[in-house]
């Protein structure tokens, strides 16, 4: 499942050797030296230590947390079965909106008596939020009890800071403020057999005005497309049949680079790849989705009938305020003509209510843009003030019944054209990808449409990661009852 044991043994690390300074090299050592510490404690316990990864926010953090899962398994920890019963307690953190930064603190105040029963316990936090600097200071002085703190742009130092933990250190405070680094090869250990995410590039250039990502996240850069196709290969040769293609802004890809590639040039090179049936991205920022892409992906069947496009607003006022560049007409080109080329496709958005500036007339413009692109979902937001962002300047803010009552008629409207545009697929025939047994009906089996769409069918967990042609014999909200045939 990862590169990383192999090019251990062939550089022949020794823990003799002087520590190397360059990466991966560097964590290969660390990880080698832990090995020993983790062997120890399992013949002591008679069982190997657990760890446990609790992983807030977007597939950026879910792709990460696949990493530190690569990383402790590789010292030779074993996957625990919850925080609390687990030896390490990993918090990969989100601070994109205030409750993602709440649901931290609930969590990590549970784990401070379970600490207290076991003293061998370690709490680490990571993520976003551990990139500002009043949260780490926060949790320096009120969790004195979490044992390791680091950032979004040393995730592959787990392995070093674990073990300066352990080797005397009470406490690793470990951040930095940005990288122009990108760590090539690191282990991984995924969720999925049969999917996975893959970064194509990391950080964000937009700076939308109510958006903390840019600055926890760090500049944009992009991974060489040779790494990402390799990396694609030999997830394919582990069992992976889709992948998701994972940026901020994925029409950036390649930008700083110095070389001639597009994220449409780079969609094109990935469709070829053997074996691999599926490609998703995510996300494509609406100001620069470009007719290449909407080429390459109307010749590419590899490439999922979805576009997951961000509207924010409706209100061109309103989208300026937010810096997104683009104005209510440009969105509603965009997204009519993708539906024009690519008539299957299915659309879905993310929306912000309550943004400072807006009004009624801008709150009835994106109602205007979900009724006439006909979302097949959208994710809709309370717009929550971050500080250090330029929107959080703004000292003018709509009610908070107002907002209610906005967010409410949105949510009613968007499911209204969501169960619509999901009735409009019954008697279809899909190709689904069976992902999980349905926890909530015996006997049946969870799939994913190319749309994006679930479908429930009958089956068992011996037919996960395998395609079936599904009939849709009913839509329940956004989801659908089908069958094989
Ligand atoms: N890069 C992606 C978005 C990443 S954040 C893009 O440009 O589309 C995911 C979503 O969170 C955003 O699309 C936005 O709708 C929402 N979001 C971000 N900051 C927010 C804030 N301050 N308040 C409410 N929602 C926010
Ligand atoms: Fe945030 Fe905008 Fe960057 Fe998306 S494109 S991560 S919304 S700043
Ligand atoms: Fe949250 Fe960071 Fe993603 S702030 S949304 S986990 S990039």
């Amino acid at each position: 499942m990862n590169s990383f044991t192999n090019s251990l043994d062939n550089n022949l690390i020794t823990k003799e050797n002087p520590v190397p300074e360059t990466e991966p090299l560097r964590q290969e050592y660390f990880i080698s030296c832990l090995n020993d510490i983790i062997q120890e404690k399992t013949l002591e316990a008679g069982r190997r230590p657990t760890y446990k990864i609790v992983t807030f926010g977007c597939q950026m953090n879910a792709r990460d947390s696949e990493k530190l899962a690569g990383i402790l398994s590789n010292i030779g920890y074993a996957e625990g079965e919850n925080e609390e019963t687990s030896d390490l307690v990993i918090f990969n953190t989100c601070t994109v909106r205030e409750n993602a930064n709440d649901r931290l603190y609930g969590r990590l105040g549970k784990l401070k008596k379970q600490k207290s029963l076991n003293n061998d316990m370690l709490i680490g936090i990571c993520g976003c939020m551990m990139q500002e600097k009043d949260e780490v200071e926060k949790i320096v002085k009120s969790y004195r009890y979490v044992d390791m703190i680091f950032g979004t742009h040393n995730i592959y130092k787990l392995a070093e800071i674990l073990y300066n933990r352990l080797h005397g250190r009470k406490r690793v405070v470990d951040i930095i403020n940005g990288t122009d680094m990108i760590v090539e090869k690191l282990p991984s250990k995924r969720v999925y057999k049969f999917k996975s995410g893959v970064n194509i590039m990391f950080g964000c250039n937009n700076f939308c005005s109510f958006c903390i990502v840019p600055y926890v996240r760090g500049r944009e850069r992009s991974r060489q497309p040779e790494d990402i196709v390799a990396e694609i290969k030999s997830l394919v040769e582990d069992g992976v049949v889709e992948v998701m293609l994972l940026g901020q802004n994925v029409n950036s890809y390649g930008r700083g680079l110095g070389r001639n590639i597009s994220f449409a040039g780079l969609l094109a090179m990935i469709a070829e790849i053997e074996g691999l049936k599926r490609i998703r991205f995510m996300t494509p920022h609406p100001k620069d989705l470009s007719d290449d892409v909407i080429k390459v992906m109307k010749n590419n069947p590899k490439i999922c009938r979805h576009i997951h496009l961000p509207l924010q607003s409706g209100s061109s006022k309103v989208l300026k305020n937010m810096n997104r560049i683009y104005d209510k007409e440009k969105y509603l080109e965009l997204a009519l003509k993708i539906k024009d080329e690519i008539p299957d496709i299915s659309l879905t958005t993310d929306i912000i209510v309550g943004f400072p500036t807006e009004t009624e007339d801008d709150f009835l413009d994106t109602l205007d843009v979900v009724r006439r692109v006909e979302y097949d979902s959208a994710f809709t937001f309370i717009y929550s003030k971050r500080t250090g962002t330029p929107a959080a300047k703004y000292d003018i803010k709509p009610d908070e019944a107002v907002i209610k009552n906005r967010f409410n008629r949105l949510l009613k409207e968007v499911q209204q054209i969501s169960t619509k545009r999901a009735l409009s697929h019954v008697g279809q025939i899909h190709e689904a990808l069976v992902e999980g047994i349905d926890e909530q009906l015996e006997g049946y089996v969870t799939a994913r449409l190319g749309n994006n769409m679930i479908v429930h069918i009958p089956g068992n967990k011996t037919e996960i990661g395998s395609f079936f042609n599904v009939m849709l014999d009913q839509a329940r909200g956004f989801y659908f009852m089908g069958h094989r045939i």
